[in-house]
């Protein structure tokens, strides 16, 4: 499903914007980097590193090392609240709209997850403060999912009740599979009461051409994306032409019949196919957006937010970075080799 060896080289030209790291040019990365990649599978890798995700001892390792540190920064705003306020700011001086993620998943004690519902009420008050977009994107595993769904419920509660009282939207994000219901459910719950809260819907799962109608019906936002888990052949599309058709399909039916839906990725040719839809329909450009990630493809961010679309940037931040990095790395192992060299190069001592 996500094979670098099918990218075109120029599609990751990086903007120019103002990178963190010395990108010399992600294109030179991938040729050079090609060969030893090849060597291995790229689907074992990928799951290999989807599973490193889940290992804490591995994060815990990784968090402390100063080079992989820098290597995150490639896709993480900051590791501070203020820090991914001034890289917010930039984004929006560059025409682009942000959603924030509060980084940390699968928090093990009732007390962690009310003190990411507490930063997520905090982010909310300081993104109407800094006159920020007020949009916040939450998963539920860090607000206490597999501990006890109350408490997660409670959680979430009291970030909508705040969200709320700011006029604030709130995305829940999607997790794997196991999560899909429960999810639903929570959003469904939270929508009742305050409908500035939307949900991510993943194409990969066979399932969601269902979930997409049923949220259509009931006027509730949905994200698009394609997927970011190691999910099981019983229950999603495993073949990467088999997730674009079913993105494609969900894409259609949401652009003509949802309520304002994002368009969440980085394939090019899938969102210029939404583009031509929305032409080809009047939709106009304020009833839907184009999302992607911080870091990601920011030509591209630039490019449809300069066209006239409405482009939003999910933008990370927090200590809490280990299993969002490696689902990145997973994405495009390319990834790997291209942030290691950068980094490499950055750390190299001047020549005299
Ligand atoms: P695809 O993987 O086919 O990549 C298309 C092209 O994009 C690649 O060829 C490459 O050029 C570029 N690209 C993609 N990923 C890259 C990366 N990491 N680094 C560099 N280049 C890359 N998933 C989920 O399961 N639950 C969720 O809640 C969310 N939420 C979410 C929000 C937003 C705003 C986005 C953009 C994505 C998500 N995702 C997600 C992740 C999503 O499911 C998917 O894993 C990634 O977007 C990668 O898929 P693409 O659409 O980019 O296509």
């Amino acid at each position: 499903m996500y094979d670098p060896a099918d990218d075109p080289a120029r599609a990751n030209r990086p903007a120019g914007g103002r990178p963190s790291l010395p990108i010399r040019s992600e294109a030179s990365m991938t040729q050079s980097a090609g060969p030893d990649l090849r060597l291995l599978s790229e689907r074992a890798l990928r799951a290999s590193l989807l599973s490193m995700s889940k290992r804490r001892g591995l994060g815990r390792i990784a968090t402390r090392l100063p080079l992989t540190r820098a290597m995150v920064e490639r896709f993480v705003a900051g590791q501070t609240l203020p820090a991914a306020l001034e890289a917010m700011d930039r984004l929006r001086r560059s025409g682009l709209h942000t959603t924030v993620d509060v980084l940390g998943e699968s928090v093990h004690s009732a007390e962690a997850a009310e003190e990411a519902a507490d930063r997520y009420r905090r982010t909310l008050e300081a993104l109407a403060t800094a006159g920020l977009d007020r949009n916040v994107s939450v998963k539920l595993s860090q607000m206490g999912l597999e501990i006890d769904p109350a408490l997660c419920r409670a959680n979430v509660q009291r970030v909508v009740e705040r969200a709320a009282a700011l006029g604030a939207f709130v995305r829940i994000d999607m997790e794997d599979h196991t999560t899909t219901d429960a999810t639903l459910d929570l959003v469904r719950a939270m929508h009742r009461t305050y409908a500035g809260v939307g949900v991510v819907i993943q194409a990969a799962l066979r399932r969601s051409a269902a979930d997409v109608d049923a949220l259509i019906g009931e006027r509730i936002r949905v994200r698009l994306c394609k997927g970011a888990y190691n999910e099981p052949e019983s229950v999603a599309f495993r073949e990467r032409a088999e997730v674009d058709r079913s993105y494609a399909e969900l894409m259609e039916r949401l652009l003509l019949r949802g309520v304002y839906p994002a368009i969440a990725g980085h394939d090019e040719r899938l969102l210029k196919r939404a583009a031509d839809i929305a032409r080809r329909n009047g939709i106009a450009p304020d009833r839907f957006e184009f999302q992607m990630l911080y870091g990601v493809r920011r030509d591209l961010q630039e490019r449809l937010a300069s066209d006239g679309w409405t482009v939003r940037v999910y933008v990370p931040y927090g200590s809490e970075w280990y299993p969002y990095f490696m689902r990145r790395l997973a994405e495009r192992p390319a990834n790997i080799a291209f942030v290691l060299r950068s980094v490499l190069q950055e750390r190299r001592p001047p020549r005299s």
